[in-house]
């Protein structure tokens, strides 16, 4: 059993572990490496609901079919409508209970699913596919969803145009009265 005095013994010896030369000395907590003005370029991938930042490009649905069956029917589906552990992209509606959530029925802005597909899709290889190469796979989701034809090409500037079904299905919580018991 711990006596008193061994406990301060122990606090003393865990606070000259601290006080060891080297580890006493270093500035920053050493969680790391600074990341390089080059690098931040490459994180900047933000795509805004509006379609600010949407890249130059282009891809329609009959071209990003051949993309999908390559690098994503594999875990979604032939048809978008997911396997275990892997979201449906397709189906559902808006008025289902309770909700299947798909690209078709939950997002509410399309230029979200080119957002989301860049930066994360294919899980093994985010970030590789080029940006014509997302315009063509966005534009097959969301044909699939039956929201544009096969033919329609996605751009910066159809893309924000595309009205999601979901549109107006989220509540702004900054104008929302909280009301507390
Ligand atoms: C190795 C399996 C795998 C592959 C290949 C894959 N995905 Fe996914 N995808 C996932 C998983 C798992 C999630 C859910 C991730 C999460 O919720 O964190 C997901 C999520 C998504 C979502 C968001 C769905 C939602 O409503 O939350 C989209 C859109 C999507 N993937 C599109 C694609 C596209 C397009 C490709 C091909 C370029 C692709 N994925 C390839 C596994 C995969």
């Amino acid at each position: 059993m711990f006596t008193p005095d061994l406990r301060v013994a122990v606090c003393l010896l865990s606070l000259l572990s601290w006080a060891i030369p080297g580890q006493a000395a270093q500035s920053t907590p050493n969680l790391g490496q600074a990341v390089s003005e080059e690098q931040l370029q490459g994180l900047d991938l933000i795509v805004m609901p509006n379609g600010n930042g949407l890249p130059e490009g282009s891809g329609s649905a009959v071209q990003g079919q051949v993309l999908y069956e390559q690098q994503c029917e594999s875990c979604h589906g032939a048809q978008g409508e997911g396997s275990p552990g892997v979201p449906a992209l397709v189906g559902g509606s808006t008025t289902d209970t309770p909700p299947l959530m798909t690209v078709g029925s939950y997002w509410p802005y399309a230029t979200t699913v080119y957002d989301y597909i860049r930066r994360a899709m294919p899980p093994t290889a985010p970030k590789s596919l080029s940006d014509d190469e997302v315009y063509q796979v966005v534009a097959y989701v969301l044909q699939l969803n039956g929201l544009i034809t096969e033919t329609f090409e996605l751009n910066r500037n159809t893309l924000p145009a595309v009205v999601m079904p979901n549109r107006n299905g989220f509540i702004d919580r900054s104008q929302v009265q909280q009301v507390r018991p």
